[in-house]
C-alpha cells in the first residue's frame, strides 16, 4: 500500500535551542512545509527522561514553541503541539515496549552516552526513549522524519519496530482490512544539508549540544550579537599555517571543517563555496581564520537576530502560545486517535 506522505519531527524542551538544532533540523522542517503535511512536536514526555524542574518546564515548552514559530513554522499550515497533550503517544509507546527487543535497545549509543558510567541510576524512561520516539512517528503513520545525523540510529529502530509490528500481527492486520498486511510505513530519515552534524565550538570531535556544560561550546538562538561575536571569535581552530586547499584536506581538520560547514549552512551556500571564502580571506590576518570568522559572525547575527527578537515578542503572550498548542494538540489527536483505535483492534483489546 502507498502511504500518504506525512512529516513528523520533534525537539526536546530542555535548555535553549542552539545552532545545531536550527541548521541540522529546523531548516529542513521549514522547507518541508512547502510540500508536505507536517506535524512538529515539542517532546515534553521525552524531556522528563532526565530530571526537569517542574517550575521551569512549562516555560521551556512555551519557549521552544515560540522558537518554532519565530524560525518560520506556521501554526496554521503545520500542526504544532506538545507531546503530553496527546496521550496516544504514550499509549502506542507501551505497545512498542512490547514489540521492541531488549537487544535492540541495548545497542542504542545515545542511551550509553547519556546514562554514562552511572547506568544503574538512569531512569527506565531514558532506556525506552527510542520506543516512545517510534510511537511519536508511527501514531501518525508519518513517512518522512527530518532530523540531524545524531538521530539516525533511533530512526533505524523505529523502522525495525514498524516492520516487526507488521510481521507479528500480519494476519490481524489483513483481517482489519489492510490486504497487503502493512499497517505501519517504514519512516524515512531526512538528513540533508551542509550541517547535519554541527560540532562544539570548543571541540571539533564532539557535537554541539544543550547538555554540554560550557555555554561557549554552542550558539543559542537566544544569544545576542555580542555573545555570538564572542563565541565565534573564541571558537577553536588549529595551528596549521595555511587553510585547507580542498574539501579532502578540510575533512582532516575537524574544527575548521565545522566552522566552514556552519558558514555554508547559514549563508545558503555549498561547503566548497564556504571554503573559498576561507581561502580568499586567509591573508587578511592577524590569523588565517579572521576573515572567515568575521563572515560567519555577520551571517549568524543576520539570521539569528530577528529570530531572537521574535521569540522575545511571542513570549510576552504565553496565553497565545498555549492556545496554539491546544489547537495543534486537537488536530494531532484527530489523526492519531483512529490509528490507535485500529492498533487496539489489531492487538486484540476490547474497546467500546
Ligand atoms: P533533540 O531535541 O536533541 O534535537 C532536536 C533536533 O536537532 C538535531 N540536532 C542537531 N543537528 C545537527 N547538529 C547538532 N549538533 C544537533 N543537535 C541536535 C537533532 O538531530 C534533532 O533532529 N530524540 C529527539 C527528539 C524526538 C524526535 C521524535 C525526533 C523525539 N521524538 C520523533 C524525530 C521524530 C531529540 O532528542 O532531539
Amino acid at each position: 500500500m502507498a502511504f500518504k506522505e506525512r512529516v513528523f519531527s520533534g525537539m526536546q524542551p530542555t535548555g535553549s535551542l542552539h545552532l545545531g538544532n536550527y541548521l541540522g533540523a529546523m531548516l529542513q522542517w521549514i522547507k518541508l512545509q512547502e510540500t508536505h503535511e507536517c506535524i512538529y512536536c515539542v517532546v515534553d514526555l521525552h524531556a522528563i527522561t532526565v530530571w526537569q524542574d517542574p517550575g521551569e518546564l512549562k516555560d521551556a515548552i512555551r519557549k521552544v514553541t515560540a522558537a518554532y514559530i519565530a524560525c518560520g513554522l506556521d501554526p496554521q499550515r503545520s500542526i504544532l503541539f506538545n507531546q503530553s497533550q496527546v496521550s496516544e503517544h504514550a499509549e502506542l509507546a507501551w505497545v512498542f515496549n512490547c514489540v521492541a527487543r531488549l537487544g535492540w535497545l541495548n545497542r542504542m549509543t545515545q542511551f550509553k552516552e547519556k546514562a554514562g558510567k552511572d547506568r544503574e541510576n538512569a531512569s527506565v524512561g531514558l532506556y525506552v526513549y527510542p520506543d516512545l520516539m517510534a510511537a511519536d512517528i508511527l501514531a501518525y503513520k508519518a513517512t518522512h522524519v527530518p532530523v540531524g545525523d545524531d538521530q539516525k540510529q533511533h530512526l533505524e529502530l523505529a523502522r525495525d519496530i514498524a516492520q516487526k509490528f507488521n510481521n507479528d500481527f500480519g494476519k490481524w492486520i489483513e483481517k482489519a482490512g489492510h490486504a497487503d498486511g502493512l499497517f505501519f510505513p517504514q519512516p524515512e530519515p531526512v538528513i540533508t544539508g551542509p550541517a547535519t552534524r554541527v560540532m562544539s565550538l570548543r571541540d571539533g570531535t564532539k557535537k554541539m549540544s544543550k547538555s554540554e556544560p560550557s555555554d561557549m561550546s554552542r550558539i543559542n538562538l537566544m544569544d545576542d550579537t555580542d555573545a555570538i561575536a564572542d563565541k565565534i571569535k573564541r571558537a577553536k581552530t588549529d595551528m596549521e599555517p595555511a587553510p585547507p586547499s580542498n574539501l579532502e584536506e578540510l575533512k582532516a581538520r575537524p574544527e575548521v571543517d565545522n566552522l566552514v560547514g556552519i558558514y555554508a549552512a547559514l549563508a545558503g551556500s555549498t561547503k566548497e563555496e564556504a571554503l573559498g571564502v576561507l581561502i580568499a580571506t586567509a591573508k587578511e590576518g592577524p590569523s588565517i581564520f579572521t576573515g572567515l570568522k568575521r563572515a560567519l559572525t555577520e551571517a549568524a547575527v543576520e539570521k539569528l537576530g530577528p529570530i531572537r527578537a521574535e521569540i522575545v515578542r511571542l513570549m510576552d503572550d504565553p496565553a497565545e502560545i498555549d492556545r496554539i498548542l491546544a489547537d495543534g494538540s486537537q488536530r494531532a489527536r484527530a489523526i492519531a486517535r483512529p490509528i490507535l483505535d485500529e492498533v487496539k483492534d489489531i492487538v486484540g483489546f476490547v474497546r467500546s
